[in-house]
């Protein structure tokens, strides 16, 4: 083999070497947000001698969620509903209408929403004010050994 074909040889495969090594970076580059949002997954809400028994509980929940390359930690109000035996369910705090916060109103056993007098009652249906539909439902359990609330983000 001559000097120049030594040296053609040399530059070629130094090429396809760079080559090989920038399309797999690329490649992982554009299918890695393929992924989209990571599933939702089961967090741990709170003890259940906390909860009384069809009170509504709100709980603050911190959740890290991915979307592609963005990881973000949101915190999320839920309102955990216990009916004193073995059903348990979830509401959002947030409320159908525009998005405000509901609070829990021990007096008129309803939800109310401050932003513009929205109400709900205990089952997150709507009874009066502009939200279009019912607070939005969260899966619930509780875990195996039946201390503890998941609810599912
Ligand atoms: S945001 Fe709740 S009633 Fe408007």
């Amino acid at each position: 083999m001559d000097r120049r074909r030594a040296l053609a040889l040399f530059v070629n495969t130094t090429v396809a070497f760079i080559g090989s090594a920038l399309s797999a970076v690329l490649g992982a580059f554009a299918l890695g947000p393929s992924r989209a949002w990571q599933s939702a997954r089961w967090v741990r809400a709170g003890a259940l001698t906390d909860l009384t028994p069809n009170v509504p509980v709100p709980r603050v929940l911190v959740i890290s969620r991915q979307d592609g390359w963005y990881r973000e930690r949101a915190r999320e109000t839920v309102f955990l509903v216990w009916d004193g035996d073995k059903s348990i369910h979830a509401l959002s705090a947030t409320c159908t209408h525009l998005g405000c916060q509901v609070r829990w109103d021990t007096d008129t056993t309803n939800f109310r929403c401050p932003c513009h007098g929205g109400v709900f009652d205990a089952q997150g249906h709507v009874v009066s004010g502009p939200p279009p539909r019912p607070l939005d439902r969260i899966e619930a359990r509780l875990d195996p050994s039946g201390a503890d609330v998941l609810v599912r983000l």
